[in-house]
This record gives structure tokens, C-alpha cells and sequence, in this order.
């Protein structure tokens, strides 16, 4: 493991520097045992990363070429591949991730790197036709400083997509990472430090939400900010953003629905739709929480579902399980009781997955559960619970699977599963969602697929060469030479 990233999570203008406030105990998601300590960072702090990051904008990071700025994330992105065992156990112990899922996520921001890496020197500028004497044209350029207010569910993809994008397009960098899930970010760090990233291109301050990721998000000297996380942080987020006018991209989860027909290819879709709902233990922007199924094969989507159910594998993340704990004991009473008041309600319960006896007793596990015939109006149909829970809803006709699927607040991800290929046509047409996925869901993950929701699942987008786009602004210059 790189050295200081047990003992500090202040990262300024290129080294790590001894932490001002106090220091926060991390936990082991699968144990419950506190294992490393971060930095609460202090709004003293983050005002010295903004300042760095300012200095390396405005300077020798700011000018440098994109072909030598792409050149340095490449290096980055191969020192990342180098590590991906260390990422990977890393991430694995912090988040409570099964192993497996933290080494594709290691491998995914070694992979985000890349490409942008390939990109830095291909987008640009256009020149516009205008009146006689005239001379016009755009520039693309970097926003200055970059602030990115990162969750505890995928912090190294999130990095990745965000971080990555940013400083393609010759931004600096801020990273505030959550609370629960800093250490990746440092090792990330060590590792863009070595591979050459110029001091204050990137700077990262640990610490608590209301704490410093308000003194990041509300600080004047921020050009733009990219969040993802929760609904509620979202509104501070663009509130702070409205105050100091600066733009921001918000990725907030969603409800996302996997729509089954009678025609579609069931054994193709069955691991999708369960993976979809249990991956990371449903703690995923993009969890299908919703499975719509046409009546006809309703009862048996819904067993073949139960079956599996009932043999997912629970247990500590190391050991590579189908679901690993939940990130914390606050996260596992949360979608116990969200579980609860469910059932409560009179929903159906198809079947919750045995715990083995052996998990670690003060770990965070949750029992994950399918609940069945859910009405569209109920809580469990409308809110994201963001643990490994999922409802099944059966409908009748297209047009109902249409009006279900768009009947919350949220619009992040979609799956449709049929053969007909009108069908298809007309549901991504009229699904109102920032990716929908026809016989498949999440395609891989591919970065090259840009991402990001409408209503209360955000705006702007990430991922692919459009947060590029997001990250840089256009500057038009019309020069009269007569
Ligand atoms: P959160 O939205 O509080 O945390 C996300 C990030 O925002 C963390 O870095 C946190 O430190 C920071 N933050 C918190 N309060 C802040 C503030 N006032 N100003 C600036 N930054 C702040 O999410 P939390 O509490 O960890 O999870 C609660 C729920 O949010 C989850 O149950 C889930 O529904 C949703 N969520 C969605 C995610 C997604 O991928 N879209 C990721 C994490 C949570
Ligand atoms: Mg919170």
C-alpha cells in the first residue's frame, strides 16, 4: 500500500501534508473493526487545495500541451493497471465489496485513464462561416478549478469518470471523497503523483460532508462542480453552485426499471436482472430495483428469481461472496427499515436470501429480499433504498410497461428485454431515462457511454467523450481583419 495513505488524507499542491483537524476512524464493512484512520479535513484545508489547484490551472498544468497532458494520463492509467491487486483489496476491505467487483472497478479507472488519455489532443475547437472581413472561431478550455464531491460506492470508477475527464481537459482538480470510503482515493493519488501529475493538478482533502465537502462546494473559488451522491446533498450541491454561478453535474441515483416481455430471451435476461439488483449489494446508481414482467410469464420471472435468490452467496467481501456487506451500520438500519415498513404496509415478500451463520457477527450484512406484486404508488416502487432489495411488478400492455416505468421522480437507467425490434425502437423512444439498454443492462460498464439522468437523478453527463463536453467551456472569437 502507498506510504501516509493509512495516516493522512490531505493531499496539497503535490504532497501530503500533516491533517489540522482530528482524525476519523474507518471501518471494516465486513468485520465492523476500525482498520485505518483519514483526516477530517477543515475548510482551512480545502481553501489551500482550491488555492493549489488555482495555481497549477493558471500555470505550467493550465499550459501544458494536450498531447503531453494525454501523455500523463496514460502514465497514470498504467501505474493504475500495475496496481489493480493492491486497488482492488483496497477497495475491496474499505467498501465491503466482493473482490471481484473491486478488481473491475480497479480496472475500469485504469481504463477511464486511457481513454481520456487518447483523447486530450482530439477534441477542439470548430471555425463558423460568417460575414465578409470576419475571421471565427471556438476554443474549447478548461473550467480552472474543478471540484468533485465523490460517494462511497464506487470510489475508484467514480474518480475515473470524473477526476479523469477533468484533467483531460486541463482542469485542477479537487477531490473530496466521502467519508466512508477515502482510501482508494489516496492510493489513487500516490499513484497520479508518481506517474508525473504535476503538483496541484490534483488535490485531495478527506473529510465529512458537512464539513468539508460544504467548504468545497460553497468555496468561490471553484469553477465547477461534479457530485454524486444523494438527492438531498444534490440541492445543497446546486444551491452552493446557484450562490457562486458556477455549473455543476449531479448524478443522484434513481429507481431504474428492467422491463421483461413475454417474447424476450428469459434465459438471456435471468443474470441480468438479478445482477442488476444485488451487484455492490444494491448500493449502485444504476441498481435495477424494479423488475416489470409481462403478466404472462409473471409467476415465472418471479420464481426463477426466487430461486437465486435463495443461493446468493452472503459474506465478507474478501472471500469474493455474491453480496458483501453494506457500507455501514447506518446504511444497513436504513434499508432494514425501509425492508420493514414494506412489509408493514402489506407487500408481498417473494423471499428474503438465508444468512450464513458464519458472517461476522458485527458486520454489516442485510438479508436481500424480492418483494412481489408491488403497486406502483408504494414507497418501495417510488424510493431509492440502495441495498440489495428489488420488486417485481407485473403489467399487461406496452403502454402500461411505459407509464410504470416512468412513473417516478428518477429517469437514470432502463433495460428493455424483447425480441420484437419495433418494440425496442419504441420503448427507447419513449422511456424517459439518460441510458436505456435493449437486451442487455449496463452494456459493461463501458466508459465510452456517456452517463447521466434526468429529473431528480441529476443532470449533466458523464463518462464518454461528451463529459468532456461538461468539463470545458466554449469560447467564441470573431477576429474583423476587413
Ligand atoms: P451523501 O449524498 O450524503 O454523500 C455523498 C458525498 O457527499 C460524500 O462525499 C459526502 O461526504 C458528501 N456530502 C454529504 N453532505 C454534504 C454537504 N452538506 N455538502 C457537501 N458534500 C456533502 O450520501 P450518503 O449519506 O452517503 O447516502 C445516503 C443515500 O444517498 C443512499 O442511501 C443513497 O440512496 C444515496 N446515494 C446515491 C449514490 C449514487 O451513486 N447516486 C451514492 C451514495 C449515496
Ligand atoms: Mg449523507
Amino acid at each position: 500500500m502507498p506510504t501516509n495513505v493509512a495516516s493522512s488524507g490531505i493531499f496539497l499542491d503535490g504532497d501530503w501534508v500533516d491533517p489540522q483537524g482530528e482524525m476519523l476512524q474507518v471501518q471494516d464493512p465486513s468485520t465492523g473493526d476500525v482498520f485505518a484512520e483519514i483526516a477530517n479535513g477543515t475548510p482551512a484545508e480545502i481553501d489551500a487545495a482550491v488555492a493549489a489547484a488555482r495555481r497549477a490551472a493558471d500555470g505550467a498544468w493550465g499550459r501544458m500541451t494536450a498531447v503531453e497532458r494525454g501523455r500523463i494520463l496514460r502514465r497514470i492509467s498504467d501505474l493504475l493497471l500495475e496496481n489493480v491487486a493492491m486497488l482492488a483489496e483496497l477497495e475491496s476491505r474499505d467498501v465491503g465489496k466482493p473482490l471481484s467487483q473491486a478488481k473491475a472497478d480497479a480496472e475500469a479507472i485504469a481504463r477511464y485513464f486511457e481513454f481520456y488519455a487518447g483523447a486530450t489532443d482530439k477534441i477542439h475547437g470548430e471555425t463558423i462561416p460568417y460575414q465578409d472581413g470576419y475571421t471565427v472561431y471556438t476554443l474549447r478550455e478548461p473550467h480552472g478549478v474543478t471540484a468533485h464531491i465523490i460517494p462511497w460506492n464506487y470510489p475508484l470508477q467514480i474518480i475515473g469518470r470524473s477526476v479523469g475527464a477533468a484533467l483531460a481537459m486541463g482542469n485542477a482538480a479537487v477531490l473530496k471523497p466521502a467519508e466512508e470510503a477515502s482510501l482508494s482515493s489516496l492510493a489513487f493519488t500516490e499513484i497520479a503523483c508518481e506517474a508525473g501529475l504535476p503538483a496541484g493538478a490534483l488535490n485531495v482533502v478527506t473529510g465529512i460532508g458537512e464539513s468539508a465537502g460544504a467548504a468545497l462546494a460553497s468555496h468561490a473559488g471553484v469553477d465547477h462542480i461534479s457530485f454524486t451522491g444523494s438527492v438531498s446533498v444534490g440541492r445543497l450541491i446546486q444551491a452552493s453552485a446557484a450562490e457562486n454561478v458556477v455549473p455543476v453535474t449531479l448524478e443522484l441515483g434513481g429507481k431504474s426499471p428492467q422491463i421483461v416481455f413475454d417474447d424476450a430471451d428469459l434465459d438471456a435476461a435471468m443474470p441480468f436482472l438479478l445482477r442488476a439488483g444485488i451487484q455492490n449489494a444494491g448500493q449502485t446508481c444504476s441498481a435495477a430495483s424494479r423488475i416489470l414482467i409481462q403478466r404472462t410469464i409473471y409467476d415465472e420471472v418471479v420464481d426463477r428469481l426466487a430461486s437465486a435468490y435463495d443461493n446468493l452467496r452472503i459474506g465478507p467481501a474478501p472471500t469474493d461472496p455474491d453480496v458483501g456487506p453494506l457500507i455501514s451500520a447506518q446504511q444497513k438500519m436504513l434499508v432494514e427499515r425501509l425492508v420493514k415498513e414494506g412489509e408493514g404496509r402489506g407487500n408481498q415478500v417473494v423471499t428474503k436470501s438465508p444468512l450464513n451463520a458464519d458472517v461476522p457477527a458485527n458486520g454489516f450484512y442485510v438479508r436481500p429480499t424480492l418483494f412481489g406484486n408491488v403497486g406502483g404508488l408504494d414507497p418501495l416502487a417510488q424510493d431509492e433504498i440502495f441495498g440489495p432489495v428489488q420488486i417485481a411488478m407485473p403489467f399487461d400492455t406496452e403502454d402500461e410497461a411505459v407509464s410504470i416505468a416512468n412513473g417516478t421522480d428518477f429517469g437514470l437507467v432502463a433495460g428493455v428485454w424483447t425480441r420484437d425490434g419495433a418494440r425496442q425502437m419504441r420503448l427507447a423512444k419513449s422511456i424517459r431515462s439518460g441510458q436505456i439498454f435493449v437486451n442487455n443492462y449496463g452494456a459493461g460498464g463501458g466508459v465510452e457511454l456517456p452517463f447521466g439522468g434526468i429529473g431528480k437523478s441529476g443532470h449533466g453527463r458523464e463518462k464518454g467523450f461528451e463529459a468532456l463536453y461538461g468539463f470545458s467551456v466554449l469560447k467564441t472569437i470573431a477576429a474583423y481583419h476587413g
